[in-house]
């Protein structure tokens, strides 16, 4: 079986959220599955080092010219970096002011309309396309190929104006929107298989305004949307054997958190003290829930505990948290993407606080489960499947959920889960949360029978 799988981020070569690790974890799983995968990623850096084929790739003139050079990655392995005019910038979207690129409808077209001919000249058994960045390619293609659509995140869309429909071909009917074009709703109603990244997240998005508008064209499509929970990277998170941190912990020996912990304290100048430590690994967006963080800095003195972040997005955000630590020996804030310190902070976390306004799966909770870290969640999205409530759920509790999406929940549930977690009952839950299987081994199954049931 060979499949085309498209992305517009895939890890390590270019990352920015959950997008990356849950393309570069899925494929990698169903390659050891023995599946063909083809991966086709945006070539933003213009990489011309260790290419080892090259395909030109015919698009309409608007589009081009664009080609697919066949990179060897040594951890990503065989990747087509795609090729288009205006693709290679610094960040995928997102200017340095943090503002989204003035032509990133144009760059995604285009790559979207590279990804079609790739389809058409190499004939795939599957297409995987994953949110509006690759979408619009179902649009460009006569007849469709058998094609499964990943929604990793319905807040970006893609729509823009109607003047686009002239320039798709075939499909293009199914991709007006009130007027425009929008990339995401044409998907949804050409797709053969429509897969939120969460069992409940699937749920919701067909729920009167939990749809982002496109509540509607999920709800059309019935059988064919479905969730499956996302996994994660289980060899790069790994308390017992992973590179990243200060020193190795296991269910059976759960010592050396304790050292991880005072080294990331020591590290970010906290106050060295017994009290637990919460940390929070995030893009900084209005999704994310970081300004319900500021009271709780407020009351650490209070409560106590220690509280650090490490995002980069939204400069308002992080001006914020810059001002809420200046001067504070409980609360420390690193604003930017760095991989290495996030395994270090989330294995020297107590808590991971992650008060998301909607959440389609999520990866740091389980991230953090895995390093014994215990997760304080709002009851939304992936992380209703992934966080049953302790006090809720005595006996497969993992976390502590909050009541609603409030400082006032967030600071609630803090007291509880410090309560808790000053006992002897902390370490149960630890062992408790670091037994899961969050591998990818079982979604990739689920998608492989999805290919062979729209295939055949
Ligand atoms: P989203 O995709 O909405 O950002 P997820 O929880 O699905 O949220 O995935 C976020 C991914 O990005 C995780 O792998 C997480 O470890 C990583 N990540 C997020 N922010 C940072 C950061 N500032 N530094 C390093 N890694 C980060
Ligand atoms: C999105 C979502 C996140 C999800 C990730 C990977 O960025 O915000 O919840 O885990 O995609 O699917």
């Amino acid at each position: 079986m060979r499949v085309t799988f498209a992305t517009a981020e895939f890890s390590p070569i270019a990352s920015v959220g959950g997008l990356a690790a849950a393309a570069a974890g899925l494929v990698g799983a169903l390659r050891r599955s023995g599946i063909d995968v083809d991966v086709l990623l945006p070539d933003y850096n213009a990489v011309a080092d260790g290419v080892v084929d090259t395909i030109e790739l015919d698009v309409p003139l608007w589009a081009g010219p664009a080609t697919a050079k066949r990179v060897e990655h040594p951890v990503a392995g065989s990747i087509y970096l795609i090729d288009v005019p205006g693709i290679a910038k610094s960040h995928p979207y997102l200017q340095p002011d943090g503002n989204g690129w003035l032509d990133n409808t144009d760059r995604f077209m285009r790559f979207s309309a590279a990804v079609a001919a790739f389809i058409r000249q190499t004939s795939p058994d599957v297409v995987h396309l994953n949110d509006w960045h690759t979408a619009a390619a179902l649009a460009m293609l006569d007849p469709l190929p058998p094609s499964v659509l990943s929604l990793h995140n319905l807040a970006h869309q893609g729509a823009t104006g109607g003047e686009w429909l002239e320039l798709l071909g075939p499909q293009s009917a199914h991709f007006e929107w009130w007027g425009g074009f929008n990339p995401l709703s044409g998907a949804i109603a050409v797709a053969h298989k429509v897969v939120a990244v969460s069992p409940h997240h699937a749920t919701e998005i067909v729920s009167d305004g939990q749809g982002f508008g496109l509540e509607e064209p999920l709800r059309a499509r019935g059988d064919a949307l479905i969730g499956i929970l996302n996994g994660i990277d289980t060899t790069v998170w790994d308390p017992q054997h992973g590179g990243y941190i200060e020193a190795s912990f296991s269910a059976t020996d759960l010592s050396g958190k304790a050292d991880c912990r005072d080294a990331v304290v020591d590290e970010l100048g906290l106050v060295d003290d017994d009290s637990l430590l919460a940390v929070a690994v995030t893009r900084l967006t209005d999704q994310k829930g970081i300004d319900l963080l500021l009271p709780l800095i407020e009351l650490l003195d209070e409560i106590p505990l220690r509280l650090a972040v490490l995002g980069s997005g939204d400069r308002h955000l992080s001006d914020q948290l810059v001002a809420a630590s200046q001067g504070s020996a409980r609360f420390a804030f690193v604003d930017g993407y760095d991989e290495a310190l996030s395994h270090r902070l989330i294995a020297g976390g107590d808590l991971f606080l992650m008060p998301s306004r909607f959440e389609p799966c999520g990866l740091t909770q389980m991230q953090a489960m895995r390093y014994a870290t215990i997760p304080i969640v709002t009851p939304v999205g992936g992380l209703v499947d992934t966080v049953p409530d302790v006090d809720a759920h005595p006996r497969r509790g993992r976390g502590f959920v909050m009541a609603d999406i409030s400082s006032t929940a967030l600071v609630s549930a803090v007291h509880r889960a410090v309560r808790r977690c000053s006992s002897r009952r902390l370490d149960t839950l630890r062992k408790r949360v670091m037994s899961i299987d969050w591998s990818w081994d079982a979604p990739a199954q689920q998608f492989i029978k999805i290919y062979r049931d729209i295939s055949h």
